[in-house]
């Protein structure tokens, strides 16, 4: 029912040179899981034309204003404009980097959609907050505010990232992805109706690798990943593709 998807998050990482790393991918490309590698944004043109639409490509940002006095940043429009099709929006790093709020995020997200980019919206909890006990709560209110009332099943990818997984080797028991996704799932029902809800991607993210990859995708509600640093290389990247694949 719902696609698959398989998503890379490059992150400051990354030259034209690095097509290396994409082309064995765009080779092993299939029908479903659908591929998207968000990369920086000064690769999305030429990513994209050689790319041929085999696989999707994402920005990692862009600002709430379709244009305007804002130096340095990027626009839903100009990502868009340049061949992505997708755009990562809240991830934690940027969240901690740049003091991204989710009210921030919920714009940017309608920013995207005006374009039709379709935004990735990263969520998840801290350490402390994990350890607290306060997960759900947190991720419930990150919910609430970050995604749009618009957000639909075809415009939207809700990524669970633990911020203490990210980049670290350590990665949440199934059991405990399975509890944050399946309430997403609810969560959504709740507010946006089954049609909808039942549509809408989650990915689960925070180092996800060859080695656990199948058994994440087993998780229920668990649709892909969001992969950032086995997506670099292709021999990391190309096995979770196809550990997805075969979910
Ligand atoms: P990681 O990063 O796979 O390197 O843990 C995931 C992400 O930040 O999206």
């Amino acid at each position: 029912m719902r696609r698959k998807l398989a998503a890379g998050n490059w992150k400051m990482n990354g030259t034209r040179a690095d097509w290396d790393q994409v082309q064995p991918i765009v080779d092993i490309a299939v029908d479903d899981p659908e591929i998207v590698m968000c990369i920086p944004a000064v690769l999305i043109t030429e990513f994209s034309v050689r790319s041929r639409g085999a696989i999707s490509i994402g920005g990692q940002d862009c600002h709430a204003n379709d244009a305007g006095a804002h130096t340095g940043d990027l626009s839903a429009h100009q990502l868009q404009d340049a061949g992505a099709t997708y755009v990562v929006l809240g991830h934690s790093e940027r969240r901690a980097d740049h003091g991204e709020t989710d009210a921030l995020i919920a714009s940017k997200a309608r920013a995207a959609y005006r374009v039709d980019l379709k935004a990735i919206i990263c969520i998840g909890e801290s350490e402390a907050e994990r350890d607290a006990g306060t997960t759900l709560d947190v991720i419930g209110a990150q919910l609430d505010a970050s995604v749009p009332d618009e957000a639909r099943g075809n415009t939207t990818v809700i990524a669970y990232e633990p911020i203490w997984a990210i980049g670290t080797g350590k990665v949440p028991t199934l059991e405990q992805i399975a509890e944050v996704h399946d309430f997403i799932r609810s969560r959504m029902t709740e507010r946006f109706g089954e049609a909808t809800a039942n549509t809408m991607r989650l990915l689960y993210g925070g180092s996800v690798k060859p080695s656990n990859a199948a058994d994440i995708f087993a998780v229920s509600n668990v649709d892909g990943a969001l992969v950032g640093g086995a997506s670099l290389k292709s021999e990391d990247f190309a096995p979770i593709v196809q550990a997805l694949e075969s979910a």
